[in-house]
């Protein structure tokens, strides 16, 4: 596993296993899991409040626990802001919605803390405050955003105190019009259309890492693309890269987001234990451009 940046002095892996899916898993099965983890280097656990309403940090808790891990080596990220029907980032919902996050991580702190998607009546008045006290009570250590545009995290930041550290965007081979459009400028191509508020320039002007999320995953949740059937030329070239750096299909995929300059930190979301050792070897793939801009052409993008 190769290591990114450091979080509140804590190196982290430079790829994160996403707890989204674990609600249901066994003890056996979580306990094989955190093993893995940890056999392979992982150290950093993305959360949500809304994961399996709030059984996924349960089921986490309780695995850490039962495997005494050392709390203050593993970093902990979770988010809150969705309920059911809206968004919420009023300063009662932030601050119940960590309490009750942190109960159920069985922890005193978190380490990150995500606004989950932004929130179309936020005051940002009312996000600082929240923010304030979960910073001088030493419930969170470090803050940041998910799905939010450059503009939207410009207008947070005027009002926070705290740096804006990470933003976890949706972003796979197939789903990534936040790079594409960087090609597209100043032409007609669908491509060039810019839904993101150029958000990868604005992440890298200001040191805001990146998290990718769903990276094994073509549109909403819609399966992954590595299916023979459905995306025969992509995979045909992602096999021959897989050949070529000796890695599975699935590391070419998350080598490919981990080929770009600025040191993304993609979320995967897999419980299946091979999977997640073949993703930790693939940190180490050092893409070629040439093979970087094969596998993107392959997946449909254009290059005007
Ligand atoms: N911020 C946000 O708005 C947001 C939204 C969604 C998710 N997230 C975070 O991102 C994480 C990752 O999301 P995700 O789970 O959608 O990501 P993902 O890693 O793209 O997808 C994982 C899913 O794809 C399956 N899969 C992977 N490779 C496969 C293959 N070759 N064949 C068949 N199935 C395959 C996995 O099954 P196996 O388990 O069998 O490998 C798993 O069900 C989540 O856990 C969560 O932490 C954040």
């Amino acid at each position: 596993m190769k290591y990114i940046n450091s979080i509140e002095g804590k190196n982290s892996s430079a790829v994160v296993l996403g707890c989204m899916r674990i609600g249901d898993m066994s003890d056996y099965e979580m306990d094989r899991y955190l093993a893995t983890a940890f056999e392979c280097g992982y150290n950093y656990f993305d959360h949500a409040d809304i994961y399996h309403n709030g059984r996924c940090e349960e089921v986490f808790a309780k695995a850490l626990k039962r495997n005494k891990v050392d709390r203050d080596k593993i970093i902990i990220q979770t988010k809150c802001g969705i309920r059911e029907g809206m968004y919420d980032f009023s300063y009662e919902h932030i601050i119940n919605s960590v309490d009750k996050s942190l109960k159920r991580l069985d922890t005193d702190y978190v380490d990150v803390l995500l606004l989950h998607r932004p929130d179309l009546l936020m005051d940002p008045e009312e996000v600082a405050r929240a923010f304030d006290e979960l910073e001088h009570s030493q419930k969170v250590r470090a803050f940041g955003v998910s799905n939010h545009s450059a503009a939207q995290i410009k207008l947070l930041n005027k009002y926070l105190n705290q740096r804006i550290c990470i933003n976890q965007l949706q972003l796979s081979i197939t789903d990534c019009g936040m790079i594409s459009s960087g090609a597209g400028v100043n032409t007609t191509f669908d491509e060039g259309i810019n839904r993101d508020g150029y958000i990868r320039d604005y992440c890298r002007l200001h040191d805001i890492t990146v998290q990718p999320w769903s990276p094994l995953q073509y549109g909403f949740f819609s399966g992954t693309f590595l299916d023979k059937v459905r995306f025969p030329d992509l995979c045909a070239v992602i096999d021959e890269m897989a050949e070529k750096y000796n890695v599975s299909d699935t590391g070419v995929a998350i080598a490919w987001l981990l080929r770009l300059p600025e040191k993304m930190q993609p979320v995967i979301g897999s419980t299946n234990i091979d999977r997640i050792k073949e993703i930790a070897r693939a940190t180490h793939v050092e893409m070629s451009r040439e093979d970087w801009y094969k596998i993107y052409r392959a997946a449909g993008h254009i290059l005007p």
